[in-house]
């Protein structure tokens, strides 16, 4: 049993992702398949490339799965980066001296030389929220580096880059410098209904038995309402009903799992109960309500102009026959008739929030829909 200081644990994470710890290690659950395959080719492999839907759950599984899994190998080193605002050279550079306990400032393959020198031993570089890097960076020296190390012979460092699989095609910068980077492609998908329950489940039987010695049930028939309502295309956030969207049962939306079970947790929690029950959730209006009050909030924090911007926004993003359809920034600063720069931090904010997302809009540039 391991002891967790502060506030007492709670097994949801609401919209967060995992992280490295070991809480989060211990109630992360529904990906056991996908981890395995993720670190043997890893182990294997010099550049793996994880890309996935927004949402689908690519950082919990590298934060709170692979790392912690990785860091079982002997003699070996990894380094978890994602912050790609600053310059990457600088950044990247440090978290792989730290991971190993260095200073150097030499370049990237020279760095991890010296961290593989360090540890005796292998060096898993994971890089996420790589998509980030093109929003941030035009083809500048980072890049460069980087293909060089990935490409550098007898270097002892292998690569996963994690993405959003709308910005899958930006990686075309890398290629014809990095021979074979299309051959080790792994598509992450959403949970699927099995899956859906081991999150649901699993959580609370850690809570019980390694966190805390509770005895917190959950009815099995609430876990499969819950499974029911968080469906792709059954959570409903537009003004329209999306009659038009193709309910797909095993295809959960991670988010919207979250977001329901961490309601449902803090009012049974209130009530003294530890039961979670299919009443309770009934009673809360089910997930649509759940995430609805999440989309008021959010949209709440808002300024008042971005709020109508929102508002104008979301009536083009469901069809008049209650489709939702994906729309260019630039397009929908025209609905809202105001400028691109004036709708893309609303659509940051929003997609932040897990209410809106970005899609491949196939080489036309990325476009937005509704979650
Ligand atoms: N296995 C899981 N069980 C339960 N919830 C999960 C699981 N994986 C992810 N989630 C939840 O799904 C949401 C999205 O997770 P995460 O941020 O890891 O996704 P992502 O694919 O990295 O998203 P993005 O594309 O924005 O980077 C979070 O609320 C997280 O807690
Ligand atoms: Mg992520």
């Amino acid at each position: 049993m391991s002891v967790v200081a502060g506030s007492p644990p709670t097994p949801f994470k609401g919209l967060a992702p995992f992280q490295d710890t070991e809480l989060d290690a211990q109630l992360f659950c529904g990906r056991d398949r996908e981890r395995e395959v993720i670190v043997a080719n890893l182990l294997a492999s010099r550049l793996t490339v994880l890309y996935g839907a927004s949402g689908v759950g690519k950082t919990s599984l590298l934060r709170a799965a692979v790392t912690p899994a990785l860091r079982g190998v002997p003699d070996a080193a990894v380094v978890f980066y994602s912050s790609w605002a600053g310059d990457p050279r600088h950044g990247l550079g440090e978290a792989i001296d730290s991971a190993v306990g260095i200073e150097s400032s030499a370049s990237l393959t020279e760095r991890l030389a010296a961290a593989s020198e360090a540890v005796g031993g292998d060096v898993y570089a994971i890089l996420d929220q790589f998509e980030e890097y093109f929003l941030y960076h035009e083809r500048d020296e980072f890049a460069d580096e980087l293909a060089a190390a990935i490409r550098e012979p007898g270097l002892r460092a292998n690569f996963l880059l994690g993405l959003r699989e709308d910005a899958l095609a930006k990686l075309d910068a890398f290629k014809g410098r990095i021979p074979n980077l299309f051959a080790n492609y792994l598509r992450l998908d959403h949970l699927d209904r099995e899956g859906g329950r081991a999150a649901i489940v699993g959580p609370i039987e850690r809570y019980n038995n390694e966190l805390t010695g509770e005895t917190v049930e959950v009815e099995p028939e609430l876990v499969e309402v819950v499974l029911d309502q968080v469906a792709a295309g059954e959570v409903d956030v537009g003004r329209a009903g999306r009659g038009g969207v193709e309910k797909d049962e095993d295809r959960i939306e991670a988010p919207y799992l979250q977001l329901v079970l961490e309601r449902l947790w803090q009012v049974e929690r209130e009530r003294g109960s530890t039961v979670l029950r299919l009443a309770t959730l009934r009673e809360l209006g089910g997930a649509d309500s759940i995430v609805r009050a999440h989309l008021e909030r959010a949209l709440g924090s808002l300024a008042p102009t971005d709020q109508d911007v929102a508002a104008t926004m979301f009536d083009h993003l469901v069809t008049p026959s209650g489709s939702k359809i994906a729309h260019r920034p630039r397009d929908l600063a025209q609905y809202a008739e105001v400028r691109e720069s004036d709708v893309l931090p609303v659509l940051d904010a929003l997609g932040r929030e897990r209410i809106v997302r970005a899609v491949d809009g196939a080489g036309g540039g990325e476009r937005y829909e509704i979650f």
